[in-house]
């Protein structure tokens, strides 16, 4: 009896191959073939392992550099992550309360992850090895990480991420050229006086820059905060979404910057007087999210929770 179940439900599979096959225009039988001749799969071909463990090549003989490297490596397929989720919430067709609040959750624990494993970069390093091998960096910095200025540009309109200084008076509707030039992390590169840029600005642009605004395009409308304002308002009341929303801005635009602003001080400022960074910004004013003020969905506070945003964090 099992057998006949077995046989019929083998049946059934190849009919629903050769439906698919057929409809593609494709010869059921040479994919069985292929299949017959394909190799068994293992855990290390599959995970890319060999290639995935040849990616650490540090510059310096110091061994401390090499957790530098992985940790970031981790940091970037951890962005990666995210950035897959953002991808699913952008393009679902039937966007639910709980679809959405499921991926935000999702994308808030990644940041919680990254959030909470900066000690291994602040306690797993000696600052004598950091300051030394450092050097050999100059003016490489994780301030040009694209797949970290992706997130922030999937998640919300372009103009949420406009320098505070320069928000109200540059008009919603200028130009993706003028919005790049007056986004918050320009600040980190730039003499606004002399519109002279660092060198790590300067090679970070010309890099990404294009990308970015096509990034942007592609994204005005389906961003996470345009997706969440095109619901209906009764889901957009819907507390857990609500909550996941809030969660999500606190968690990647104070809590990750607070952590990261925490490791910079530990490296940077031990004896005193705050060294330059490598990416070369006045990173004391910069990194504090009381200045930044990046807020991805404004609508989620409350006016004093905007007026006040990272203002409870020590400096
Ligand atoms: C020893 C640990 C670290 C130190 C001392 C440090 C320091 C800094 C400093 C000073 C800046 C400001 C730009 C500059 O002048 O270079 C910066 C920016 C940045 N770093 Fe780090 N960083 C560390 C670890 C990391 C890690 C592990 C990541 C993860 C990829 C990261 C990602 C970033 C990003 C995305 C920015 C830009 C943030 C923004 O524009 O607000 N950093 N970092």
């Amino acid at each position: 009896m099992e057998n006949k179940a077995q046989e019929d439900e083998h049946i059934a599979w190849l009919e629903k191959l050769k439906n698919k096959y057929d409809n593609s225009g494709l010869d059921t039988n040479t994919f069985l073939e292929g299949l017959y001749w394909a190799k068994p799969i293992n855990y290390w071909d599959y995970i890319e392992v060999d290639t995935l463990l040849s990616l650490q090549k540090p510059r310096t003989v110091l061994p401390d550099e090499s957790v530098f490297i992985m940790y970031h490596q981790v940091n970037e397929l951890l962005f990666k992550m995210i950035l897959h989720e953002i991808g699913q919430i952008a393009s679902e067709k039937d966007l639910s309360a709980e679809f959405f609040s499921d991926r935000l959750n999702r994308i808030s624990r990644y940041f919680d992850v990254l959030t909470s494993s900066f000690s291994i970069m602040k306690d797993g390093m000696t600052r004598e090895q950091y300051l030394k091998f450092r050097t050999t960096l100059t003016p490489a910095s994780g301030f040009q990480s694209g797949q970290y200025r992706m997130i922030e540009i999937c998640s919300t309109d372009l103009h949420n991420l406009i320098d505070a200084r320069f928000k109200e008076k540059l008009p919603r509707i200028s130009s993706w050229e003028e919005k790049v030039d007056h986004l918050y992390w320009q600040a980190a590169g730039k003499n606004y006086e002399t519109g002279k840029k660092t060198p790590t600005l300067r090679i970070f642009e010309e890099r990404y820059r294009r990308k970015f605004i096509a990034l942007a395009e592609e994204f005005e409308h389906k961003n996470i905060w345009r997706r969440f304002l095109s619901l209906p308002d009764a889901v957009q009341k819907d507390e857990a979404l609500k909550k996941a929303m809030r969660h999500f801005d606190r968690t990647v635009n104070i809590t990750w910057v607070m952590a990261h602003y925490n490791s910079a001080r530990h490296y940077l400022e031990a004896d005193g007087e705050p060294k330059e960074a490598t990416g070369g910004s006045d990173w004391k004013k910069y990194m504090h999210p009381k200045y930044q003020r990046r807020i991805f969905f404004p609508g989620v506070w409350t006016s004093d929770e905007l007026a006040n945003w990272g203002c409870d964090q020590p400096e």
